[in-house]
């Protein structure tokens, strides 16, 4: 919404590992991303599987990436950790939603003016209520 967030160190996420935030979105509402490093990018995507969206990508102890490709723990479809696309599988010829973060310095920021940076962690790590996918937004 504002200026740059800093996320993290891009050396606190290893290549073929992930970072879960959660973000409040325009409409206030509250949205989990995991942050992904591969070998040749990082990228932000919200948390969920575009085959079913109520299916999140990391459930809470880090994403599943294997050689770049984030794979979703329900179906297995892989998609590319940088470009978000899935060309097989369940999810097949979908692409994950996008949030903009931006490495500078070795650093990982924040930069999509439409969500804003609320805490580390899923939605529900910050207030120790107990879990509930009811962060989805349609
Ligand atoms: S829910 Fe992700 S591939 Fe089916």
């Amino acid at each position: 919404m504002n200026d740059a967030t800093r996320l993290a160190a891009l050396s606190d996420i290893s290549v073929d590992g992930s970072l879960l935030v959660t973000v409040r979105e325009a409409d206030g509402s509250e949205e989990e991303v995991i942050v992904v490093r591969t070998d040749d990018c990082v990228a932000g995507w919200k948390n969920f599987c575009q085959h079913e969206t109520d299916q999140r990508l990391d459930r809470g102890f880090g994403a599943a990436i294997r050689g770049g490709e984030i794979v979703c723990p329900k179906h297995g479809s892989m998609f590319d950790g940088c470009s978000g696309y899935c060309d097989s599988g369940k999810a097949a010829e979908s692409t994950l939603v996008e949030v903009e973060v931006a490495v500078e310095e070795g650093v990982i920021y924040l930069t999509d003016d439409q969500c804003s940076f609320l805490h580390k962690g899923g939605i529900d790590e910050d207030d120790g209520t107990p879990g509930s996918s009811s962060h989805l937004t349609f």
